[in-house]
């Protein structure tokens, strides 16, 4: 089936009409050249893109711009049984003159719904009583408009959750037990249990392992639930790019209209309540329309003492490439990592925090604490097509 801009993406379409695999990187840039030449001009543009007020996003070209979607590296993993991922899927839908947060949340979907990957939405690792609670939070560039959810129980995909509050309160950040009453007002399937066997599994061998104390001395807490979490890391039962997880994707286009989208089943095993940085609004992400997008996956708290994703912003504002001023991000939550509990053998942050960030001009870079083994890499689409590339690290070796 040759690929066509503006027919239903395939991971939408009855299995049996799905590509059977990826397209070519030939067929890719066709397809998205096209697809970019057609959001440029008037006639395959999205009605709803040409309905925009004049001054919004869909209006202005600036082809200074190289468009560009990035996101971490399970943005280019999963495909929940389809023939794309999370980045392909946005960067076409965006190449088409999509909205830019549409296509990004079209490709965190992907994500959210695939019970493969254990640290986003269905089939994330539950909470330590076994529940899958979900963060999520969405920043508009252009309308200047955001969204967010926290702690939020039976939708598989909190993302929309997080648009559905951009687009229909005066709220940026609902949370709990009424983030679902509103998810179920605003039509969405609430489900008892978003655990699958496999997360169900591991939080049973968690508890087998740990009989936890969530109480006690937290000093003597982290250390023990630390080694019992290490423990299920060398047994191969939880991947340790999965302890925190999470998907961020951000993605700007040809008009310069910049989107991002992170969504997480956050801290595996966590005190229920327990909500990181993904859906508060400069930690997990932070979007300016006018200079750029930065989102983050890994330690939350680290993250959210710092607000670093709004520093990251601020330092790209005062003119840094996305790479130092990712760099600096890192910088700041080595300086503030102090307590002994939480730093390893050599006096370093013994947790990993990572870094996506795009500027308005569409450059990029992937920065890291750490960017040890398989969590080196983040993901990228552009007009070469979809691939990993390497993250820059603060620091060497690893978090241990
Ligand atoms: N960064 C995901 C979390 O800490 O929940």
């Amino acid at each position: 089936m040759p690929y066509c801009p503006i027919a239903p993406l395939p991971h939408m379409l009855p299995r049996g009409r799905q590509m059977r695999n990826g397209m070519s990187r030939r067929d890719f840039m066709a397809s998205t050249a096209v697809a970019g030449l057609a959001a440029a001009t008037e006639p395959l543009v999205a009605a709803s893109y040409r309905e925009r007020p004049v001054g919004a996003p869909g209006v202005r070209v600036q082809s200074n711009v190289r468009p560009v979607v990035v996101s971490s590296a399970n943005g280019h993993r999963f495909r929940n049984g389809g023939t794309k991922t999370c980045i392909e899927t946005a960067y076409e839908m965006m190449m088409r003159g999509d909205d830019v947060l549409d296509a990004l949340i079209a490709g965190v979907n992907i994500v959210e719904l695939d019970p493969a990957e254990s640290s986003v939405g269905y089939g994330g690792l539950p909470n330590a009583e076994g529940v899958v609670q979900l963060d999520s939070s969405v920043m508009h560039g252009p309308k200047k408009r955001a969204g967010a959810v926290g702690a939020i129980e039976g939708v598989r995909t909190p993302s929309l959750v997080a648009k559905a509050v951009m687009e229909s309160t005066d709220h940026h950040l609902i949370v709990g037990k009424d983030a679902g009453t509103f998810a179920r007002n605003m039509g969405f399937t609430i489900e008892d249990d978003l655990n699958t066997d496999r997360s169900r599994k591991a939080w049973l061998e968690w508890k087998r392992r740990s009989d936890p104390v969530h109480y006690l001395d937290p000093n003597r807490k982290e250390a023990a639930l630390r080694e019992v979490m290490l423990s299920m890391v060398d047994d191969g039962l939880v991947d340790e790019n999965h302890i925190y997880g999470t998907i961020n994707c951000n993605g700007v286009n040809a008009n310069g209209d910049i989107c991002g989208v992170t969504t997480t089943s956050g801290l595996a095993w966590k005190i229920p309540g327990r909500v990181g940085d993904s859906p508060i609004l400069g930690a997990g992400l932070y979007v300016d329309g006018t200079v750029g997008a930065a989102g983050s996956t890994g330690r939350g708290e680290a993250n959210l003492f710092g607000l670093c994703s709004m520093l990251i912003v601020e330092e790209m504002r005062h003119g840094k490439h996305p790479k130092d001023a990712g760099l600096e991000a890192c910088r700041r939550i080595q300086h503030n990592t102090i307590e002994s509990r939480l730093l390893n053998d050599r006096g370093l942050p013994n947790f990993n925090v990572n870094f996506y960030v795009l500027n308005a001009k569409g450059d990029y870079a992937g920065v890291a604490l750490y960017a040890p083994g398989a969590g080196s890499r983040f993901a990228v689409c552009d007009e070469k097509g979809p691939r990993l590339e390497s993250i820059e690290p603060l620091l060497e070796g690893s978090s241990r």
